[in-house]
């Protein structure tokens, strides 16, 4: 895939956060081979992209890593299968520590003739067979070897390193004597059981005077070998991923009852890595929170409706409204407010913002409370007191587009197809367009756009996607106090330059990039918490390196006729979080460039 020669020439690598220098590509290629020629249940094609290396730290799973040299590999327990391909870990000469141990690996074990500095060899319970290569007796380093409880068969090679410290060859089919080297011998007898035919000193059992004596004066006792208890339970994860589908369309049922549709302000304020314990984050609470209402003695107080046709409810409503916690945020904590009449609304209760006079606080509101489009969520009402602020939003049941991009990675999810991801783009981009356009004045009109403010609910299957906690920036006291929302994270934020439009085009980039290659931005890479550097400058470092389909999510690199669409869109991505906010493209632009890309695709609108 040639995106290179996509890419502006301008594409920079930002060398403070991430540096390639020592990178081996040939240690690369071998593992590599190993990820594509192996399945396993840990997602190696999505942990395994960009450099294996940096220094002295990996990102890839099971991978260790000295003077960006990798040194050891580990890959236990994954149910990794197949045969190891030709040229194994040939080129990985500094390798130290190998282990494959309890996986399904068939065919032969392999030759680590070059491999000088293994001392840890673990290749027990698999499905290995053919003979112990004769080249382990060179490993000059060899302290540890497990070969128990596979196939192999043939004679033990006469191991004689003093290095030799660990050995076991139980449970297989060897035969032929078991060598008299002095380093063989320091092995107890239980390194050498159940191969029906070993004989010799440690084991009970005498080898056969040279030519065997055909007379059955000792008969061969050849116990079938105990038969391997299956500890590799393959796991039904099919039946929980349906389980899990099934119960995601309940609550659409329940939804249609009201004016509203809208769930949760998953608010993951997450500064940089995920959402671990997302789920355990929703306590359930009886009624609001007190301190609501002992704040305001007043009664009755009555709430402004921008929407007429809505059900409409006073102050005193929501405050006996059964609330849920949905998230908490840096902005605020939003709660999804049931009320007696039977409508749900979520509840934003925004905090550093005691400094804001009720009529800037109104004003703003008033602004946001009257835009409409189909990609924004609505702003249903508001209420001012000067302890107390709230934002009511109509309630969308779903979820967000981090959690449809990064929940329950991994086994038994459901992978999220590029069409509807690039149908989720588009909306969102439409949603942006419309605010960059009605809020022009404004200095950043959403100020606050990533994944987790991106809400996704299904209408007739289709994934529609709104915008929510946008143009909080005119409320927030200072620039300080902004650091918190999404443009904290552009370059320009920093470094205390004027704030634009633009910052919100650097937010959109990043999404794009999360969408396409389902990482979690300033998460160097899925599952791992060492912070490689930002989302861009990662796909600009790989990229620039011609690993180009490396970035796409392993979810969508199946979907072949969509390649082009995605490193297109990688293109865009990367100009809109061009450092310069200048470079960047107007969001106009952006809606145009992305309405361009898809013509291929269904229209799902
Ligand atoms: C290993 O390195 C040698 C020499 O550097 C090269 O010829 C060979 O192709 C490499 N093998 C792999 C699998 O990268
Ligand atoms: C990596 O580790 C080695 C020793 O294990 C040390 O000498 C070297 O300085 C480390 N390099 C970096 C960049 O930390
Ligand atoms: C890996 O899994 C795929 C699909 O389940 C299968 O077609 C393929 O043969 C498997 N490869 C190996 C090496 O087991
Ligand atoms: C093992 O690999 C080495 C070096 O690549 C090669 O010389 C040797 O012939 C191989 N041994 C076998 C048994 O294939
Ligand atoms: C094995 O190594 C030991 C010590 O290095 C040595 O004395 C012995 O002769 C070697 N060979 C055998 C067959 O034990
Ligand atoms: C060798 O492996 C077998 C099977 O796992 C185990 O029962 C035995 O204790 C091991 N022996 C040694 C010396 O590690």
């Amino acid at each position: 895939m040639m995106v290179s020669v996509l890419l502006p020439k301008n594409v920079v690598l930002v060398a403070s956060s991430v540096q390639i220098a020592d990178y081996y590509p040939a240690e690369r290629y071998d593992l590599l081979q190993i990820r594509d020629s192996l399945n396993s249940t840990a997602n190696l094609h999505s942990r395994w992209t960009g450099p294996p290396c940096i220094d002295n730290v990996s990102n890839w799973f099971g991978v260790s890593c000295s003077n960006g040299h990798i040194v050891s590999l580990e890959l236990e327990e994954i149910q990794l299968a197949g045969i190891l391909p030709p040229g194994f870990l040939q080129n990985i000469t500094f390798l130290n520590k190998l282990s494959l141990r309890n996986n399904l690996l068939s065919g032969s074990l392999p030759n680590l003739t070059n491999l000088v500095n293994l001392e840890t060899v673990f290749l027990s319970q698999n499905h290995f067979s053919d003979g112990i290569p004769f080249g382990y007796i060179d490993l000059p380093k060899l302290k540890k070897l497990e070969l128990q409880e596979n196939y192999l068969d043939g004679q033990i090679p006469p191991f004689n390193q003093t290095s030799l410290i660990d050995f076991n060859v139980s449970y297989n089919n060897l035969d032929g004597p078991i060598p008299q080297t002095r380093v063989v011998q320091s092995f107890p007898s239980s390194s050498f059981e159940h191969n029906s035919g070993l004989c010799g000193r440690p084991l009970e059992k005498l080898c056969p005077i040279s030519p065997p004596p055909p007379s059955p004066a000792i008969p061969p006792p050849s116990p079938p070998p105990p038969p391997k208890e299956d500890k590799k339970k393959s796991l039904k994860i099919w039946s929980v991923a349906l389980i899990a589908a099934g119960s995601a369309l309940v609550p659409f049922l329940v939804m249609l009852l009201f004016w509203c549709c809208y769930k949760k302000v998953h608010e993951k304020e997450k500064s940089n890595e995920g959402q671990a314990g997302e789920g355990s984050a929703h306590l359930s609470e009886k009624k609001m929170p007190d301190s609501w209402s002992m704040e305001d003695p007043e009664r009755r107080v009555e709430l402004e409706f921008f929407d007429k046709t809505i059900p409409v409810f006073d102050l005193d409503d929501l405050l006996r409204a059964s609330a849920e916690v949905l998230g908490k945020g840096k902005v605020g904590s939003t709660y999804k407010a049931t009320l007696e009449s039977g409508a749900v609304v979520a509840v934003k209760r925004v905090k550093n913002m005691n400094a804001l006079s009720k009529k800037e606080f109104v004003q703003q509101m008033q602004l946001l409370g009257k835009l409409k489009h189909e990609n924004l969520v609505k702003i249903v009402s508001f209420y001012y007191s000067k302890e107390e602020k709230l934002i009511i939003y109509e309630f969308l049941p779903n979820g967000s587009l981090f959690d449809l991009l990064h929940e329950s990675r991994g086994v038994g999810r459901i992978p999220l197809a590029w069409t509807t991801r690039l149908s989720i783009i588009k909306q969102t981009a439409k949603g942006l367009a419309f605010l960059h356009q009605t809020l022009h004045s404004h200095k950043v009109p959403h100020a606050n756009l990533k994944s987790s403010n991106i809400l996704i609910f299904r209408e007739n299957d289709i994934y529609r996607a709104k915008l929510t906690n946008f143009g909080f920036l005119p409320l927030l006291p200072s620039r300080k106090a902004s650091e918190n929302l999404a443009i904290g994270r552009s370059p320009e934020f920093p470094e205390g330059k004027r704030l634009t439009h633009k910052a919100d085009v650097y937010c959109f980039g990043i999404i794009l990039l999360e969408v396409i290659t389902g990482r979690i931005p300033g998460n160097g890479s899925p599952g791992n918490n060492e912070t490689s550097g930002d989302l861009s400058d990662w796909v600009r470092m790989v990229v620039d390196n011609d690993w180009s389909t490396d970035i796409l999510d392993v979810e969508i690199l199946a979907a072949r006729e969509g390649q082009n669409e995605m490193l297109r869109l990688t293109e865009l991505a990367l100009e809109c979080t061009d450092i310069a906010p200048e470079k960047r493209p107007k969001m106009s632009e952006v809606l145009r460039r992305i309405e361009e890309i898809q013509p291929m695709i269904e229209e799902n609108d």
